[in-house]
């Protein structure tokens, strides 16, 4: 279970399927995928992320508003083909009711930061279709950047965003005291 300031990351359940159903069938949260998805393949999704968990020890975990107890979504970790190899890539679906209120940017940060303390990868990615703004704008603020633009049959175009290990250990780090702030808190 990952924690947040808002939210509470933990495994998906099958009792889940309700409001994740919800997300995935919603044409307009689904527009930059083939198409949304029917009970099936919303069942396949948990199925498949209870089989991350036992492969990898991750998967997408389900997003829960910590003030409410309400499930808003996922986040996690899954190995994805970008490009033709097998990469860590970081995830996220939000109910459109919650867009724009940094739950995406609040979760991915987390996950982000659980990635590198618990696993040895040295970069992690997000992909997505070229038009997806909100998901490539939820990267950039996860700190990563640009790092392959491609043809993806079922993309059209994807770009690959990711962070590495390095420069996620200097966003750890404390900006350093620059001549101007001295001068600044002396006067
Ligand atoms: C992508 C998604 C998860 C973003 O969720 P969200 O909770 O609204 O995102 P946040 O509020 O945390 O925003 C994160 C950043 O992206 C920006 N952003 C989010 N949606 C945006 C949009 N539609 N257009 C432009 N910028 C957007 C925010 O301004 C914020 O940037 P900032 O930190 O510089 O202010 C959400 O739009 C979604 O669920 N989309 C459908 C599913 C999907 O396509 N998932 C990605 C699959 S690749």
């Amino acid at each position: 279970m990952i924690e947040t300031e808002r939210l509470m990351l933990r495994e998906y359940t099958p009792d889940d399927f309700d409001a994740l159903y919800e997300i995935m069938s919603d044409p307009e949260t689904m527009q930059h995928y083939p198409a949304p998805f029917d009970e099936a393949r919303t069942r396949r999704w948990i199925e498949w992320n209870l089989e991350n968990y036992a492969q990898y020890g991750f998967g997408l975990w389900a997003v829960i508003l910590k003030e409410t107890g309400e499930f808003i979504g996922d986040c996690g970790i899954t190995i994805q083909n970008i490009d033709g190899e097998m990469l860590p890539e970081i995830g996220y679906h939000i109910h459109k009711k919650h867009w724009r209120r940094g739950y995406a940017k609040e979760a991915a940060r987390a996950v982000r930061d659980w990635a590198f303390l618990n696993t040895e990868y040295d970069r992690v990615y997000s992909y997505m279709k070229y038009t997806n703004v909100g998901s490539y704008s939820t990267a950039i603020a996860n700190g990563m950047k640009k790092v392959k633009e491609y043809p993806d049959p079922k993309n059209t175009i994807s770009y690959a965003y990711a962070i590495t290990r390095a420069e996620w250990e200097k966003l750890q780090r404390p900006a350093p005291c620059t001549e101007n702030t001295v001068s600044a808190k002396g006067s």
